[in-house]
């Protein structure tokens, strides 16, 4: 059985990977931690809540982590993710956040993966203000990771949020400097540019989406606020050459479940810049081996699309 604990600012991608890895029957979620980002923290939670009730599973303790980047200003996601980050599309009955855990996510964190040493794979889909807390609590964090799977950061300058910067990179520029450097453990990187070039098509989406489910009617309106807004317009013309539908995290989720997805990654040194005028937030993958470091992050390539597809289909099953 594989352990994951994954760190979210649940979104409508985000929720999407929690239920590919829900569907997964040799995956064990050990927890489930939020962060701002696509939307405030407290609705992450609820949106955490609202997803482990479409699918049965709310003895699944989810934590409330940090409200706001280390530095600057919260930044949100709602024009694509909708104002309550999962496509203003609310639940009568959903569950209240009396249900989240009264520890701290950055406290559960460090907790969890000390009373599984060696065996948890954390998985942010996220700022990740959490994690770089973590570490700087617990140095000794990293060595007890089995891997960090992150969606985040960007393979050339093109972002999508700032001129050079990926949304979980420039929501907090700075934790994402203190995790690619201070987690010394096997990472592995879903880029912006990855999950660009691996777009699976709206045919798909209609496929995946008709299934007839509880979850996959819950999927559906949720979802539609992104593909009214978004898909249409900004990202699909502008930052993106050709048509398609992205789970942006669904990725880094998937690499972190099934070992067979991942089929070629460059392992390079990254980290983030922090001073640009321009540049702030973009991540640096150093092609030249110029950095004065020697960990390396797995910065993923090629995958395998079918198994992909397989996983986002059982998610909604
Ligand atoms: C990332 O930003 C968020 O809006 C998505 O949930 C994903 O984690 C893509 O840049």
């Amino acid at each position: 059985v594989k352990k994951v604990l994954v760190d979210v600012d649940c979104g409508v991608d985000d929720a999407q990977a929690i239920m590919m890895a829900l569907a997964a029957p040799d995956v064990q979620i050990l927890g489930i931690t939020c962060v701002h980002g696509n939307t405030c923290v407290e609705n992450v939670c609820k949106n955490v809540l609202r997803v482990l009730k479409v699918c049965g599973r709310l003895e699944i303790p989810v934590f409330k982590g940090v409200s706001k980047p280390l530095l600057g200003n919260v930044l949100d996601a709602g024009h694509f993710h909708g104002a309550d980050g999962l496509g203003d599309a609310p639940d009568p009955d959903a569950p209240g956040l009396e249900l989240v855990q009264e520890e701290g996510a950055v406290s559960a964190i460090i907790r969890i993966v000390s009373e599984h040493p060696g065996e948890v794979s954390l998985v942010a889909t996220a700022p990740l203000t959490n994690l770089a807390v973590a570490v700087k609590l617990d140095p000794t964090l990293p060595q007890k990771l089995k891997g960090l799977y992150i969606m985040g950061g960007n393979t050339d300058s093109r972002g999508n949020t700032t001129i050079c910067g990926e949304f979980n990179f420039a929501a907090d520029p700075e934790a994402a400097y203190i995790v690619l450097n201070d987690y010394l453990c096997p990472t592995y990187i879903a880029s912006w540019e990855f999950t660009c070039h691996n777009k699976l098509t709206w045919e798909f989406c209609d496929y995946w989406l008709a299934q007839d489910t509880h979850k996959a009617q819950f999927m559906k309106r949720i979802f539609q606020h992104s593909i009214d807004s978004c898909y249409s317009e900004r990202i699909e013309k502008e930052l993106v050459a050709g048509n398609g539908f992205i789970s942006c995290d669904s990725y880094a989720m998937a690499a972190a479940i099934d070992d067979k997805f991942i089929i070629e990654s460059d392992h390079k040194a990254v980290t983030v810049e922090l001073a640009g005028v321009h540049s702030r937030a973009m991540m640096i993958v150093d092609h030249l081996e110029m950095l004065p470091k020697s960990h390396k992050a797995y910065i993923l390539k090629k995958v395998d699309l079918e198994r992909f597809k397989e996983l986002m289909m059982n998610a909604l099953k």
